[in-house]
């Protein structure tokens, strides 16, 4: 069984993901709008993922015999300044999640709920990786900043991401 806290934590969580799909496919629209299809359609995977992620919670929480309880998901922004600023703002948001997960492992560890740290490893290393490739971009758009055809060429390689099913999906 659950403990409560944990399961108000996971809840919170669950939002806190639903939300960064959300975000996400804001940050989409904004880079449709640009007529930069790439960059919209990196975005829209990576909502994908965001929401996969919430799915792996609630999967968790059912499993453990806990309740999920949705809760309202806050309105994204809309606008950014530049394509550097919307990735900047993935790696600050990203940089947010990291700091959720780190305080959810806490919690799993102060209540020696060792199933729920199990659980969480698995997210402190995706967020290792999630990190990593939004610093990636940020650093590769600085690099070409101002530069069209930089721009151009960027926007097809992240036109090519593929979302991949996690195989552990539970639906
Ligand atoms: Fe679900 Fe991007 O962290």
């Amino acid at each position: 069984m659950l403990n409560e806290k944990m399961e108000a934590a996971i809840n919170g969580q669950i939002n806190a993901e639903i939300y960064s799909s959300y975000l996400y496919m804001s940050m989409a629209t904004w880079f449709d709008e640009k007529q930069l299809p790439g960059m919209a359609h990196w975005m829209r995977v990576q909502a994908q993922e965001e929401m996969t992620h919430a799915y792996k919670f609630y999967a968790y929480v059912n499993e453990r015999g806990g309740r999920v309880r949705l809760t309202a998901i806050e309105g994204p922004e809309t606008d950014w300044a530049s394509p550097l600023a919307v990735y900047e703002a993935v790696a600050e948001h990203e940089a947010k999640v990291t700091g959720l997960c780190n305080g959810l492992m806490d919690l799993a560890l102060e209540l020696k709920d060792h199933a729920s740290v199990s659980f969480m490893q698995w997210f402190i290393d995706e967020q290792v990786e999630e990190e990593a490739s939004a610093a990636e971009v940020v650093g590769k758009l600085k690099l070409i900043e101002g530069d069209a055809s930089g721009l151009f060429m960027m926007d097809n390689e992240l036109g090519a991401r593929v979302f991949n099913v996690p195989v552990w999906l539970k639906l």
